[in-house]
């Protein structure tokens, strides 16, 4: 069994490897040598001979895509580079998969739909980005579908933070130690993701079963943490748990203006993955404790 994983120096890229050397979540006929770690270094998702290059001498049973232009805001201003690497390159890991005959993970995001829903949305919800990354990580899932029928897996997350790179909980932490107080936006809803238990999830479906039969319908699954939060009642978290004297005050989007638009509420139904990979998801206080924990 040959397993790329994609994005190695990024938060769940980083999230898998250490997941893997803790050698707890991969079976009796799984070893942490199957794992081939690739970043921009090894194969450049912004260029497609890159990656023909990287393949023609590299074969794999799963591709695990968890690289992707993933600056928000920046993308609204380099929309080509994102396109190229959320929707391009997942195009062509979609025909070199097929071609090798490999199963492909690929990760997506709750910013695909746009927010105005009043109840989670389900993997089947009508999908509408509001911004350009959004659109670019859309037109990915979409191309994905439409080359592989078969054999593929989209896993949409969200809010992603870790003890690796740049993420809100980081940020917060700097903010806290350096401010008398923070504004954090009060209007926009969703569920935080702690990258370990998302990489745990992904070793635990790549040893499922229902995973290793041949022969399935591409689908997608929704997963996060549980619990239901606004970014401002996350940073009170934080400051709670460090205790750190920050005063945190809410503010609407509107009153935070950034390049690009954010959706209201992007909370996700998990019952899918829960049900299908019997997948235990950890609520999201649980999962910040144990990550500000190793942060200290
Ligand atoms: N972060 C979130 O809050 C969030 C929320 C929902 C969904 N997601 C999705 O979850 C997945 C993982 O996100 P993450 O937070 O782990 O992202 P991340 O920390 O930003 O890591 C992304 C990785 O992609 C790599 N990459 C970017 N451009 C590349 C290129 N041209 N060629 C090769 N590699 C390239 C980056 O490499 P360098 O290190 O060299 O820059 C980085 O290691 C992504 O698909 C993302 O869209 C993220």
């Amino acid at each position: 069994m040959r397993i790329l994983v994609t994005g190695k120096n990024g938060q769940l890229g980083r999230s898998i490897q250490k997941a893997v050397n803790a050698d707890t979540k991969i079976d009796n006929n799984q070893s942490p040598n199957d794992f081939i770690f690739v970043g921009r270094e090894e194969m450049d998702l912004s260029s497609e001979s890159s990656i023909s290059f990287y393949f023609k001498n590299n074969k794999f049973d799963i591709i695990i895509n968890c690289a992707a232009y993933t600056q928000v805001d920046k993308a609204e201003q380099e929309v080509e580079l994102a396109n190229q690497i959320n929707h391009e390159a997942v195009k062509q890991l979609a025909s070199i998969a097929n071609n090798q005959q490999a199963r492909l993970i690929h990760i997506s995001t709750d910013y695909v739909f746009d927010g105005e829903s009043n109840k989670p949305y389900l993997e089947t919800d009508t999908r509408n980005p509001i911004n350009a990354y959004s659109r670019t990580k859309l037109a990915g899932e979409k191309a994905l579908q439409i080359l592989m029928p078969m054999n593929a897996l989209i896993i949409r997350t969200s809010w992603l933070y870790s003890e690796y790179g740049n993420n809100f909980v980081k940020t917060m932490l700097r903010h806290g130690k350096e401010r008398d107080e923070v504004s954090v936006v009060s209007d926009q809803i969703g569920s935080p993701t702690y990258v370990t238990d998302l990489a745990d999830a992904i070793l635990e479906i790549i040893k499922h079963k229902k995973f290793r039969d041949v022969g399935q319908t591409t689908q997608t699954y929704n997963y996060s943490n549980e619990g239901e939060i606004s970014w401002y009642e996350f940073a009170k978290e934080i400051f709670k748990i460090e205790k750190i004297e920050c005063e945190v005050n809410p503010v609407t989007s509107q009153q935070y203006p950034a390049p690009a638009k954010r959706p209201r509420n992007t909370l996700m139904n998990k019952d899918k993955i829960v049900e299908v990979f019997n997948i235990k998801i950890s609520n999201w206080k649980s999962s910040l404790n144990t990550c500000m924990a190793i942060l200290k």
